[in-house]
């Protein structure tokens, strides 16, 4: 069985990158990404189309299954924030072999997105430019619309401020919008199993931050007032220093409800040394997904792991392309991974791709599991 997935996950990655990439490539990005979200709802909407799609991606494999805080995933890989922000691939993911998905980031009020270009591409970089700034047609769309799914594989709700509008732009307005978005979510019979508080888009309007310790306490105990019972995991941002890291998770780690952290956002540093000097010098307003940031999301996630050791769940994400990429946020402290950037570079079938590599390595290292494997590293280094 496992030749004739290798074979069939070649031909597609094959006929990926030599046909349809360089096509979509050559075409406008945002356009192509609504292309290919409107596809992906057509075909989840058909018993036949999602038969085909599970047929020519998925992939299943015991030693990938985990259950984190009591929500249950077939495999580790999720698709990341951003690309299912108008909810429409609920159907089709867990056919092309996702393990769990977040739909969002979904705003409390609609906003139209920042002025285009909002996105970019840097291929030499293996990076995305994302000036989006949170595009979203509002909570009461998004709840209308997903509560009459339900869900084959755990979905997350990515929440973020609401931008582009004069009433949210200060911290005071800012948390009463976020707190509204939750409460809407709460109140909602949508089935989702997790949240995401997503407080590191950084291409927003006005002057809310919740990066400083006050900040970010006044917007948790806000939300601690709302008794909510889904798991919370926070998105952080990457550019942050370690020790301003350190001191949000201080601030996060007292609240129960905060179930874990997600490492992490966009790269906003051009001077990052994964760049390709002629794409970032020309690249118009925006931050980057993809290759630069890969490393500092790998060690914000072992900062994480190693200081706040079983408290926080982690989920890893920035910069993932192959199944070597994945496990090395494992090891440094992942239980659970997200990805975009590395899907549109390598195809679809790199998800399964991905799997099946995760369960060589895993095996290689002699874990019977995936879970068996979350934060080695950093317990080998305690052990020495
Ligand atoms: C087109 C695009 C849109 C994104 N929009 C969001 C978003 O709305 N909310 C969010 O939390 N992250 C967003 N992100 C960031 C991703 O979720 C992820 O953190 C980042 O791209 C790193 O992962 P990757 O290298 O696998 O793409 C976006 C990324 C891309 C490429």
């Amino acid at each position: 069985m496992n030749i004739i997935i290798a074979i069939r996950n070649y031909i597609i990655g094959f006929f990926y990158r030599n046909v349809f990439k360089p096509i979509c490539f050559s075409q406008d990005p945002e356009i192509v990404h609504d292309k290919f979200t409107s596809v992906g709802e057509f075909l989840g909407s058909h018993r036949f189309t999602k038969f085909v799609v599970k047929c020519l991606f998925l992939y299943k494999n015991k030693m990938l299954a985990q259950n984190v805080c009591d929500i249950n995933f077939y495999n580790p890989i999720g698709l990341s924030a951003g690309f299912d922000y108008e909810a429409k691939l609920t159907q089709i993911l867990s056919d092309m072999g996702f393990g769990f998905h977040t739909v969002g980031t979904i705003t409390h009020l609609p906003y139209e997105g920042n002025p285009k270009p909002r996105l970019g591409r840097l291929p030499k970089s293996q990076s995305l430019l994302v000036n989006k700034g949170f595009k979203s047609s509002g909570a009461k769309a998004g709840i209308k619309k997903l509560e009459k799914l339900n869900f084959k594989n755990p979905i997350g709700i990515s929440i973020g401020r609401t931008n582009g509008n004069e009433d949210v732009t200060i911290q005071s307005q800012a948390v009463n919008d976020i707190v509204s978005s939750f409460k809407l979510w709460e109140e909602s019979k949508v089935e989702h199993s997790y949240y995401e508080l997503n407080i590191s888009c950084p291409n927003l309007f006005g002057s809310a931050s919740f990066y400083s310790p006050q900040n970010l306490d006044e917007l948790l105990e806000a939300l601690f007032k709302l008794g909510i019972t889904k798991p919370v995991f926070i998105k952080m941002p990457i550019n942050e220093l370690d020790e301003s890291v350190l001191s949000m998770l201080k601030i996060a780690s007292k609240y129960n409800f905060i179930t874990g952290v997600i490492f992490g956002n966009l790269q906003k540093d051009r001077s990052d040394p994964s760049f390709v000097k002629e794409e970032i010098e020309t690249a118009t307003k925006g931050h980057f997904s993809g290759k630069p940031t890969f490393k500092r999301s790998t060690e914000l996630i072992r900062l994480t792991s190693k200081n706040f050791n079983k408290r926080f769940i982690i989920i890893g994400c920035g910069g993932i392309f192959t199944a070597k990429d994945a496990y090395e946020k494992i090891k440094a402290g992942a239980s659970l991974l997200q990805m975009i950037t590395g899907m549109i570079f390598n195809g679809p079938q790199s998800i399964s791709d991905i799997n099946r590599g995760l369960v060589k390595l895993i095996k290689k290292d002699g874990y019977a599991s995936v879970s068996e494997a979350v934060g080695v590293d950093n317990k080998n280094k305690f052990n020495n």
